[in-house]
């Protein structure tokens, strides 16, 4: 898992001085795709993914531009500048799964855009700061949703994190929201992912237009961005398994691991 972990983030560095105004989501895609299957050897999990209920994922990783909450699919649009993409990787290295994703901002953004993806990093982290033994589900929820609402914003309550290993998406789910104290306890050796989604505006989705089937939007249209870690219990607290080099830095409020 640590392996993989660090592959999917080093996958993140190597896209992240791609992302440019004039460049199309479908380039990134396929730079992702070639850098797995031919730099990494590691096998791009959302490629033909088909959980049930839905149609086979087309590509090898998720483009959510500016309204968009979740699951773009990569196309042959290019991005602008103003834009703001989350890019969701998630790698297979001899059956282990690294799954991570980060914000992205073509050329300048607005004030407002740029504050909403450094809240959502900020969120993120409210969760993983409360990972340890004995803390329960409901406690990382309750974090993210404290913090995130008390700024202004909303969290998706319909997508969460999940339990990751040799299956992609397994047991427990990881809400966003929640209850402090409550849900299952966490232990030693748990891997799961926190990748909270929060909206400008407020927090119901629906289908994305094209009806493809997977592109999910904000309601009222507002921008929305997600930022995601997958993180393994330790003994004392939590070990970050989605760290490389080009990792943002961890923010101020989270005391260091020992
Ligand atoms: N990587 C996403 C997650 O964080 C899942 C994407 S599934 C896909 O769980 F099929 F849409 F790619
Ligand atoms: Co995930
Ligand atoms: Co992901």
């Amino acid at each position: 898992m640590r392996t993989a972990g660090r592959l999917a983030s080093e996958l993140l560095d190597y896209l992240t001085p791609h992302v440019l105004p004039g460049v199309t989501t479908n380039q990134i895609d396929k730079l992702a795709h070639d850098y797995m299957t031919q730099v990494q050897h590691t096998v791009p999990a959302t490629l033909g993914y088909q959980p049930p209920g839905y149609t086979p994922y087309p590509k090898s990783l998720c483009t959510s531009l500016n309204h968009v909450v979740c699951h773009g699919i990569p196309n042959d649009k290019a991005m602008k500048k103003g834009d703001i993409v989350n890019i969701d990787v998630t790698v297979i290295k001899d059956g282990w799964h690294g799954d991570s994703s980060r914000m992205f901002m073509v050329g300048d953004v607005s004030i407002q855009a740029k504050r909403l993806c450094k809240l959502t990093y900020d969120a993120m982290w409210h969760g993983i700061a409360r990972v340890k033994p004995g803390a329960r589900l409901g406690d990382i929820g309750f974090a993210i949703q404290r913090f995130t609402e008390s700024q202004g914003f909303s969290v998706v309550r319909e997508f969460c994190g999940h339990g990751i290993g040799r299956v992609f998406h397994e047991e427990p789910q990881v809400l966003h929201y929640g209850k402090a104290g409550t849900l299952d306890e966490l232990h030693p050796g748990m891997t799961f992912t926190i990748e909270p989604m929060v909206n400008a505006g407020r927090k119901e989705i629906t289908d994305g237009p094209g009806k493809d089937g997977w592109t999910i939007v904000t309601k009222d249209r507002s921008l929305s961005a997600q930022w995601e870690h997958t993180v393994l219990v330790t003994e004392t607290g939590y070990e970050v398994l989605t760290l490389s080099a080009g990792s943002p830095a961890t923010p101020d409020f989270v005391p260091a691991q020992r």
